[in-house]
């Protein structure tokens, strides 16, 4: 599995495994623990969280895991994500859905991540969401004291567009830091961020693009969803002919772009993970990319 050079701290696996809905998977931690030895054999090494996934639990399911094979930390490249807050009774001061970029939720949030996560550092820590009450200069003072405190190595965003990145990066680059990582939602089935210039900015400053929801979610597979079904009928012949799965053919047209995007799955099967992996394999044509945006977005291209 090719890496990919996000900066000089930190270089993340072109395939990266998200633990959104871990929660849902219901594993014991011996069983999470076999999944996480099958993604590092397969060289999937970075692993996505976030303070708040599966009502701030998931963190707490994968340091259990982890625990159990200690020796696969210093293999992987741990990204957790902080700045929302959602009505949680685990959690203190959680009484309703609003955003907190303040230097105490940041930290506040590193600290428990790392507790739950049972590790020492954060590879990479995402600001998960822009707020329209980010004061640029405190995210930078957190930011600055996390990674003085080696508590996390390197840092980027989530869901910022264009104005958001750049006022947030204009006051980091003062003090020598520079976001390089932005997670955005984007697949065959979610164009937004290709068509509005997001993505060409990022691939301007050189920020990594990791793709959320790369499978939009499994509707990608829903074949009474409208969208989903024009998009089934590009993939459907090509992945006879390249021998792949749809998830491959899906992992080959990311593939396709040169912004390097790395797909953060969302699946708990490990059959699909080596789909999407052996899509990485093939290459398909510059017709066969384009037929699949087309196809997304319900019109020619002009
Ligand atoms: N930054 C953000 O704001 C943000 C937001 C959302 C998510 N994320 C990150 O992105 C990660 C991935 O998101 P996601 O879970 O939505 O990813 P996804 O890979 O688009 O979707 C995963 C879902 O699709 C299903 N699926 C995959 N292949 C399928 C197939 N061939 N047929 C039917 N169903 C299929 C999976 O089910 P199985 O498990 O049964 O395969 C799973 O339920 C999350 O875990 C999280 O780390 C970030």
């Amino acid at each position: 599995m090719d890496k990919v050079k996000i900066n000089q701290y930190v270089s993340f696996s072109k395939v990266i495994q998200g633990f959104w809905r871990a929660q849902d998977w219901q594993w014991t931690p011996q069983q999470l623990n076999r999944y996480l030895n099958e993604l590092v054999e397969r060289g999937i090494t970075t692993m996505d969280h976030a303070d708040i996934y599966g009502d701030y639990s998931c963190e707490g399911v994968f340091g259990e895991a982890l625990k159990l094979s200690p020796q696969l930390r210093e293999e992987m490249e741990i990204v957790s994500k902080c700045g929302i807050v959602l009505p949680s009774h685990r959690i203190q001061g959680a009484d309703g859905h609003r955003y907190n970029h303040s230097k105490k939720h940041i930290q506040q949030s590193v600290e428990r991540s790392l507790k739950e996560l049972q590790v020492d550092y954060l590879d990479t820590l995402l600001i998960h969401r822009p707020s329209p009450l980010m004061d640029p200069q405190e995210v930078t003072e957190a930011l600055k004291i996390l990674v003085t405190e080696g508590k996390v190595k390197s840092f980027g965003v989530s869901n910022f567009n264009k104005s958001q990145y750049d006022l947030l990066n204009q006051c980091l680059v003062c003090d020598k830091l520079h976001i390089t990582l932005n997670q955005l939602e984007v697949s065959p089935y979610t164009l937004d961020i290709i068509e509005d210039g997001t993505m060409n900015h990022m691939l301007k400053d050189d920020v990594k693009i990791m793709s959320w929801s790369p499978m939009a979610g499994g509707k990608l597979f829903d074949l009474e969803d409208e969208k989903a079904a024009r998009i089934m009928t590009v993939i459907s012949p090509l992945t006879q002919k390249y021998n792949v799965t749809a998830n491959g053919i899906v992992m080959a047209w990311f593939n396709k772009h040169p912004a390097a995007i790395m797909p953060v799955l969302g699946t708990h099967q490990i059959d699909r993970i080596d789909e999407a992996i052996a899509g990485l394999k093939i290459t398909i044509t510059d017709q066969e990319w384009f037929d699949i945006y087309t196809a997304s977005l319900g019109h020619d291209i002009p």
